[in-house]
């Protein structure tokens, strides 16, 4: 498994990160623990030694989940835990909070969660310009300061927010989303991120199962599945991405002998980011990491897959749909 030294800390994850907010449940139709407990030991099997999850995952559930699966398994030294703050819940209703008494709330939460003493790196989940950016900065300082955090991070954030933040503290890491279909960081967050030497963790890498190799036009979502409402799952425009992935995997059948999933995560680990997530709920799910290493996507393949999109998604959407409301 490829590792990277997040910048300015002595972090050495892997490239791959898992994502947990399926296993929360909630927005992806429940959960079930045991094989959410399967797949976070199959991932780090498989090398994956960096996890990612978040208070709102199921409020609380896919904190305590990760919590007890590395418990479990032992190693905490060796496996690093990131987790967010920033958004609260009301009758499952979200939305964002930054100010710096509620951080300092869901950081205790998160840990007692987590069954841990340290979390490695700690995001603002989102934007929440109604707080001004250096006060919820000079807070996450000041947790790092006291040995509760070890890295900080902000998602969701445009390069303006970023800059306001860097005034009180510096940054780390940055969570936008980022995969084959959805490349707005492309405008200028992976710019700024770069300049800065800020490491790049992006999410979605399989834009929510429309990368894998296995979605069909058929798919039932059920309960509360987020998927029901994501505009790129509503035809016509579900069967324009469904296209676009099966001639994107017939490409890199015929230039890497490479399934569509692989391929998918490879291609974000070879456009200038550092760690990928790479959300799943069944163990099964973590076998393709096996076959992500060892190669790479040239840039051919780059410009041939840029041509296969422009022929196939006539309009094209972005993941805006996921934003929480500021109040
Ligand atoms: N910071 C933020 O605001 C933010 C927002 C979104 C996500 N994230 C983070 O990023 C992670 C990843 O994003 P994501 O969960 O949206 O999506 P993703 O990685 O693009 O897709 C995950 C989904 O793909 C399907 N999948 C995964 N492996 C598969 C396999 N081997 N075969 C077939 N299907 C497979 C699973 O869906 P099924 O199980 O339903 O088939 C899985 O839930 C999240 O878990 C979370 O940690 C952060």
């Amino acid at each position: 498994m490829e590792t990277v030294k997040i910048p300015g800390t002595d972090l050495d994850v892997s490239r791959i990160a898992l994502g947990t907010w399926a296993i929360g449940g909630w927005m992806w139709g429940g959960t079930d623990e045991k094989a959410a407990i399967d797949t976070i030991h199959a991932a780090l099997d498989k090398g994956v030694t960096l996890i990612d999850t978040a208070p709102v995952y199921g409020f609380g559930r896919s904190e305590e989940i990760v919590g007890k699966a590395i418990k479990q398994y032992g190693q905490r030294d060796k496996i690093f835990i990131s987790t967010k703050a920033g958004l609260e819940w009301k009758d499952e209703k979200v939305f964002r909070n930054s100010h710096p008494e509620r951080i300092a709330k869901e950081v205790e939460d998160s840990l007692r969660r987590l069954q841990t003493d340290v979390v490695d790196v700690y995001f603002i989940h989102w934007p929440h310009p109604a707080v001004p950016f250096e006060e919820t900065a000079r807070l996450m300082e000041s947790l790092k300061d006291q040995g509760k955090i070890r890295a900080i991070g902000v998602s969701n954030y445009d390069p303006e927010q970023m800059d306001a933040f860097r005034n009180a503290a510096g940054l780390n890491v940055c969570q936008p989303p980022y995969n084959l279909f959805e490349r707005q960081i492309e405008g200028g967050i992976s710019a700024y991120c770069r300049r800065n030497h800020i490491a790049l963790m992006t999410y979605g890498a399989l834009c929510r199962g429309l990368l894998s190799g296995k979605m069909t036009a058929d798919r039932e979502f059920g309960g509360d599945d987020l998927r029901k409402n994501d505009p790129k799952f509503q035809q016509p425009r579900f069967g324009q991405y469904l296209k676009a992935a099966e001639r994107i995997e017939q490409l890199a059948r015929d230039r890497f002998g490479k399934p569509l999933l692989p391929t998918a995560v490879r291609w974000v680990l070879d456009m200038n980011v550092e760690i990928a997530i790479w959300g799943g709920r069944r163990p099964e799910q973590m076998a393709p990491l096996d076959e992500i290493d060892g190669w790479r996507i040239d840039d051919a393949f780059k410009h041939a897959v840029d041509e296969i999109l422009q022929e196939t998604i006539e309009a094209p959407v972005g993941p805006e749909f996921m934003a929480p409301p500021e109040r």
